[in-house]
């Protein structure tokens, strides 16, 4: 497994690797990496991905002042064992210094999908997000890209940023990995205590629980927003945002018809945010 280190030598590496005629997959990960970012590298494979490149670069752009970015879990050494026993061809972990050697003035902007849910806490984010991704393609020059559908804004973002600027990349989005007891799989999920943890198990439960009202014949879905803002509430979490959208535009629905909703929510369990979605 290589590991890169500049931009340069990652543009090189893939060129090589299209003269073989390969394609290559790019799996982008800010590291600390668990069994969600493992099955996006199987999912490349899945979609045709020759060689595999995972990305780990914690993106300061994307990160407000008030946020992790500092405190953000680095490990290096663990992360790159990891992706060599996934049989990665190449690891791409520029210096900050290497993707923004200078302050950054030019930023790639979503303009519709990027402004409601997370940003209305997070205003800057998904700007960072899509202007990081951006520079990550144009250093490894990928054919396919996986994303976690986790992060399910952040998906359909950057989805849209592929499409309106014509990137030659098919565009793949992986189903979300939960722990045992249903916690999706986050690297922030090691800030929470004991007690924390045991509390936030009320997101994906009272996500399957609406998902079973509205298979159950419930439109309303005013009620379902309300009955798991209580239901966090009720666990110990501060909500930042429930929300039934469309699944693809992100729209506001507030009554179920058979077009695909998703409910997307954020919380706070102490000082830790998390998020977790399903689609309806
Ligand atoms: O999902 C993440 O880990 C990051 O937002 C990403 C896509 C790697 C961009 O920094």
């Amino acid at each position: 497994m290589d590991v890169i280190r500049t931009i340069r030598e990652m543009q090189a590496w893939s060129k090589e690797r299209k003269r073989e005629g390969k394609t290559i997959g790019i799996v982008p990960t800010m590291g600390c990496l668990h069994e969600g970012h493992l099955s996006l590298i199987d999912a490349a494979r899945v979609h045709g991905a020759d060689c595999v490149v995972v990305t780990i670069f914690v993106n300061p752009i994307q990160f407000a002042p008030n946020e992790d970015f500092v405190s953000y879990p680095r490990d290096f050494e663990r992360d790159s064992a990891l992706c060599a026993g996934k049989n990665v061809d190449a690891v791409f972990a520029p210096p900050v210094q290497e993707m923004y050697p200078a302050p950054v003035t030019c930023f790639v902007s979503e303009r519709k999908l990027s402004k409601g849910l997370c940003a209305k806490t997070r205003p800057t984010h998904f700007d960072g997000v899509t202007t990081v991704v951006a520079k990550l393609f144009n250093a490894v020059l990928p054919d396919v890209a996986v994303f976690g559908q986790k992060d399910a804004q952040q998906a359909r973002v950057l989805q849209r940023m592929v499409r309106d600027l014509n990137f030659p990349i098919r565009m793949v989005i992986a189903p979300i990995v939960r722990e045992a007891d249903g916690l999706a799989k986050s690297s922030r999920n090691r800030y929470l205590s004991e007690t924390e943890r045991r509390n936030t198990l009320v997101l994906s439960r009272s996500l399957k629980e609406a998902a079973g009202l509205v298979a159950g014949g419930e439109t309303d879905l005013r009620k379902i927003v309300a009955s798991i803002q209580e239901k966090i509430a009720a666990a110990g979490g501060k909500v930042d945002y429930v929300e039934t959208v469309d699944a693809e535009e992100l729209e506001p629905v507030e009554v179920k018809s058979d077009k695909p909703v998703m409910i997307a929510l954020a919380a706070y369990f102490g000082n830790t945010r998390l998020i977790d979605n399903i689609i309806l």
